[in-house]
């Protein structure tokens, strides 16, 4: 069964349409809506049933927690406790927007939610659709990235149809969401900011606001840092990731070229700079390789679009690790696994 899809233009929200939708996630139920990093998958966070049906929707290990959503930045001081004047800075500065909080949850979050840690990342997203539908809720919404577990995270509500048709109740569809991979996590420490999971606030942005900041070396999956699998995000193809450096298009045109001579379906995910030297290739191109925005916001989609050309193989160049390029990185290496 294909779930309610209602089409909603960002630039003159409906706001009767929001208001199924909250009626919907009030109700029990699982709306998946746009964010400006990805499609999140969203029910009420103070209902543990409806959050217990999240992971089943998307067949979510039960120890990876959820990031709460909030509409009022004053809702904060209700989910988190004992918040550090270094949070108070970077929600100040960043919010609304693509960065997750890491505090010392309240009683009033429930314990599957965070998968029974005592901490809880809380985000307020900028997109309006998102912002509007949490508001009309009237309670805070829990919500994962709107995919199945491991595939690529969606950027439009087709790719959520594509992982959770049946599964789900309503998607709010607002369009390509802008940023195209998903928030920043930070945690804080002893007046330190760690990152555990770079994304769309780069580590660049938040030097300029906190004084020590430091990147979690998380591959590997922690305590801290549930969420870190060494592998995620993977198409069906397997990648092939050839690093950034003097020889790249070389190694890559060799890499695809020894695929299609084993008979493979070969893809090639190139550097604008690139793209012109694969003549005869299936190339899609990310994006300028030091445009850290524009390769953000295609790599996803390319990922899911070259499943749908059933390749076998996705040769994919590595981007310098400076600014939205590092949270790139970060995602080709798991999806490379
Ligand atoms: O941009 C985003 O963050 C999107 C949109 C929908 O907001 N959401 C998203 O959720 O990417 P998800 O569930 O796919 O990733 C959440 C990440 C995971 O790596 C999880 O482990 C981490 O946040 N996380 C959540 N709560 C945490 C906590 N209490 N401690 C440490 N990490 C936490
Ligand atoms: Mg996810």
């Amino acid at each position: 069964m294909k779930p309610r899809i209602l089409k909603i233009d960002p630039r003159h929200i409906d706001l009767e349409l929001i208001r199924q939708a909250a009626e919907i996630a009030r109700g029990g139920g699982l709306v998946a809506f746009p964010t400006e990093t990805v499609y999140g998958l969203g029910a009420n966070a103070f209902d543990p049933e409806a959050v217990t049906s999240i992971f089943e929707a998307k067949k979510r290990p039960l120890d990876n927690p959820l990031i709460v959503h909030i509409a009022d930045p004053k809702d904060l001081h209700r989910l988190a406790e004992n918040v550090p004047p270094e949070a108070d800075k970077l929600v100040e500065r960043f919010w609304p927007g693509p960065l997750t909080v890491v505090l010392k949850k309240t009683d009033l979050v429930p314990d599957i939610v965070t998968t029974g840690l005592d901490t809880i990342g809380i985000r307020m997203p900028s997109n309006t659709i998102a912002r509007e539908f949490i508001a009309a809720s009237g309670v805070p919404i829990a919500a994962p990235s709107a995919n199945m577990f491991g595939r690529p995270s969606p950027t439009t509500a087709k790719h959520v149809i594509e992982d959770l048709k049946g599964r789900i109740d309503l998607v709010l569809d607002g369009g390509s969401t802008e940023i195209g991979i998903e928030s920043t996590v930070v945690e804080f420490m002893d007046g330190r900011v760690i990152v555990l999971r770079p994304g769309g606030v780069d580590v660049e942005q938040l030097h300029g606001i906190a004084g020590s900041v430091e990147i979690s070396s998380g591959a590997e999956r922690t305590g801290r840092s549930p969420g870190e699998y060494p592998q995620h995000y993977s198409p069906n193809a397997r990648i092939m990731l050839v690093e950034d450096g003097h020889f790249q298009a070389e190694e890559a045109l060799s890499a695809a070229s020894g695929a299609g001579s084993r008979g493979q379906k070969v893809g090639i995910m190139a550097k604008q700079e690139h793209s012109a030297l694969y003549d005869g290739f299936n190339v899609k191109v990310l994006g300028p390789e030091n445009d850290g925005r524009v390769c953000a916001s295609r790599f996803f989609h390319i990922l899911r679009e070259f499943d749908a050309e059933k390749v076998d193989v996705i040769v994919a160049e590595g981007i310098p690790e400076r600014g939205l390029g590092l949270a790139i990185m970060n995602r080709l290496r798991k999806a490379a696994g």
